[in-house]
């Protein structure tokens, strides 16, 4: 069906007035139009593209909410890598900057420019010919992850450029969770029975890694930009016209940048925000102060890290005083008892903390904090609230010396501490409490991802004695769960559907869930990319795991031996049995050099060893095997080598040289 003229027009109006409106609404916080009115002129180009499909572009208002959910996240190559910045704490270390600076530029006239540093998560915007194709975290700097259907979400990123459009551009900015948001976000979190966020920037961090860009939608998360990566097509002479170039484009830019032309004005503006800052809806962690002329820029360039031109002056952190009303102690995942400060609520930069973390018993011993206590709390960037130091003057003498339980406060095993460690740990691993939060992490969003399943309806299933571990989730039946508190026929099938589509997931995602420590999310994508299947993991030794990029030993050593206890492989084998099938990481995006091969190693090589070799064929797309058959491509050869040799002789199989297989993967 064509689309009639008159349709089209009206739809492209339709458009550009909405882009107008939802940039007057949110970059500059002048809404011209009511909510109502922009909502039935949204309702009218839904409508029409209802209607004519084809009339829908990527960057229609229409566009933002949509994208079904992921299975994971694409990896990007940024353009113009995401550098980090050097920090000075004290205006001495400013000042040290500062003279680098001039000296570098044979005392010609600087001048700065000044930027509250936003502490939220770092992306990168990517613009062709003006629209917005691709939206990515930082990642390593190099290479982030593919986040465009959630960052699409923010309506104060434009999914069009105003005005003459370059035809490529990076904008480079900083989304955060406003401080009014943070709380509402994480009761949202807690009634899904899911971990509350430590902080906004966690929540901001957490909400663009969501897979799905309807939980994205659901949070109030904004942005400022502050900068460019790559840019064609656009002659900028300072930092200052970069700004305004962002602003005419459409974007928002802080409105607290300030063009500086002495270090002293520099100074005053860091003063006046340390205390200031505590009135903004955004966390800070500094100020950003940039070398203003891009000339001056080019010619101080870049470290590997951080450009010379650029220093973060740190905030301290923000403090208050309040009371310490009780140390209570909880167990977690791993059985370590965490002694942690029941304080009277106190708002401290923007949040209201009412706990805090003592981390262990050496750390309340050697803080001396007491319960009752007046003490001073502070939150610093990332981390969760912590107590700094008691305000000994002020005790009244009814003050109580903390003492760590002997025994577990949930299953009431002797804990245990060994005499190097500064953590008590309870050693049940059938302990409820552990019990309950492997559980709970198990099912949630980033593991199996178990939708319905949240803290208080594994409580329930533990408390019934209808789960024991992880693997009892898959023997669940209806009856079982009619058992529970507000449990309905509807509601228990639908859990049970979530239940068995979890079995489908990925490597990494069991492996995560499985709460092995040290293994993070993204630990876990490393070894499942490495290793391709659970039961190759669960052989793997030690230095195998060890040589996988981005694995140390420790964390080497934590998942080898999960893999040599008993009781976790009968665990991994019940699930198997139960249908949990973890798919292999999908083949590498871009073949390697030796992709489709098979390559063998014999004996000793130079430069690595046998297991590091094995992972640089792999990453190159080989597939390596330990004996040579007719299906192997290539035997590498090093010093004294044995048998293997002989027989790739025999089967005509291609040998090489160490170097030859260096060249052959780049190495
Ligand atoms: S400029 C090449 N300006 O701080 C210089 N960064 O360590 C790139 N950040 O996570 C950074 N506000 O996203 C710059 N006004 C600002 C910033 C800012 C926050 C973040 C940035 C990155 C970190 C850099």
């Amino acid at each position: 069906m064509s689309v009639p003229a008159r349709v089209r027009a009206r739809a492209a109006w339709l458009r550009a007035e909405l882009h107008e409106h939802a940039y007057r609404y949110y970059v500059l916080d002048a809404p011209t139009i009511s909510d109502a009115e922009y909502d039935r002129l949204l309702r009218e180009l839904r409508d029409l593209e209802a209607q004519y499909p084809e009339l829908v572009t990527p960057d229609s208002p229409t566009q933002r909410v949509g994208a079904p959910p992921a299975a994971a996240f694409a990896p990007v190559r940024h353009r113009a890598p995401m550098l980090s910045l050097a920090n000075a704490f004290d205006d001495a270390e400013l000042e040290a900057w500062a003279r680098r600076v001039r000296t570098a530029l044979g005392e010609a006239p600087v001048a700065f420019v000044c930027e509250l540093k936003i502490d939220g998560a770092a992306v990168s915007l990517t613009y062709v010919d003006g629209v917005f194709v691709r939206g990515a975290t930082r990642g390593d700097g190099e290479q982030g992850e593919d986040v465009t259907a959630n960052l699409r979400t923010i309506r104060s990123i434009p999914l069009r450029l105003r005005g003459a459009a370059p035809p490529l551009v990076e904008v480079r900015g900083e989304v955060y969770l406003p401080r009014s948001a943070f709380e509402a976000t994480n009761a949202d979190r807690e009634a899904r029975g899911e971990p509350r966020f430590a902080n906004p920037r966690n929540a901001a961090a957490g909400s663009l890694r969501q897979l799905d860009p309807q939980v994205t939608a659901a949070r109030p998360l904004d942005i400022f930009v502050y900068g460019l990566g790559a840019a064609e097509g656009l002659a900028l002479a300072s930092h200052w016209e970069t700004l305004a170039w962002l602003r005419a484009a459409g974007f928002r830019t802080s409105p607290h940048a300030r063009r500086c032309t002495s270090l002293e004005e520099v100074k005053a503006f860091v003063r006046h925000w340390t205390a200031a800052r505590a009135t903004l809806d955004y966390d800070t962690d500094g100020v950003v102060v940039k070398v203003d002329a891009t000339a001056q820029q080019a010619e101080l360039g870049t470290t590997a890290q951080a450009p010379r031109w650029a220093i973060a002056y740190k905030f301290p952190a923000e403090q208050a005083v309040t009371r310490l009303v009780d140390i209570t102690v909880s167990v977690g995942r791993t059985g370590a008892l965490t002694p942690t400060a029941v304080l009277e609520p106190v708002r401290v930069s923007g949040v209201t903390v009412t706990s805090a973390t003592l981390h262990n018993e050496d750390e309340v011993r050697r803080k001396d904090v007491r319960i009752g206590d007046w003490v001073v709390v502070q939150r610093a960037g990332e981390v969760i609230p912590e107590v700094v130091r008691p305000l000994p003057e002020r005790r009244t003498g009814a003050e109580r010396v903390f003492v760590m339980p002997d025994r577990c406060p949930v299953c009431q095993t002797p804990v245990e501490r060994p005499e190097d460690e500064a953590v008590t740990r309870c050693p049940n691993l059938a302990c409820p409490a552990q019990l309950h939060l492997r559980l709970v992490h198990f099912a949630s969003r980033d593991a199996m991802n178990i939708e319905g399943l949240g803290e208080k309806l594994i409580a329930q299933l533990l408390d019934r004695g209808l789960v024991r571990d992880p693997a009892d989730l898959y023997q669940l039946t209806a009856a079982d769960l009619l058992t529970l508190d507000r449990m309905g026929e509807k509601l228990a099938a639908n859990l049970l559907e979530a239940i068995a589509a979890s079995k489908r997931t990925t490597l990494a995602r069991l492996l995560y869930a499985l709460g092995i420590r040290h293994v993070g999310a993204h630990v876990a994508e490393r070894l499942a990319e490495q290793f391709g299947t659970l039961q190759a993991l669960a052989d793997a030794p030690f230095e195998a795991i060890r040589d996988t990029p981005g694995i140390g030993p420790t964390i080497a050593g934590s998942v080898h031996s999960f893999f040599r206890q008993e009781v976790n492989r009968r665990l991994l084998d019940r699930l198997l049995a139960a249908g949990v099938a973890p798919e292999a990481p999908q083949a590498a995006p871009a073949p390697g050099p030796l992709a489709g091969t098979q390559v063998v190693f014999t004996g000793t090589l130079a430069r690595w060893t046998r297991s590091q070799a094995e992972a640089l064929a792999r990453a190159a797309g080989a597939t390596t095997t330990d004996s040579v058959t007719k299906k192997t491509t290539y035997v590498v050869a090093g010093a004294s080598p044995g048998s293997k040799l002989e027989k790739a002789r025999r089967l005509g199989v291609r040998v090489l040289t160490e170097d030859e297989f260096a060249r052959l993967v780049g190495a």
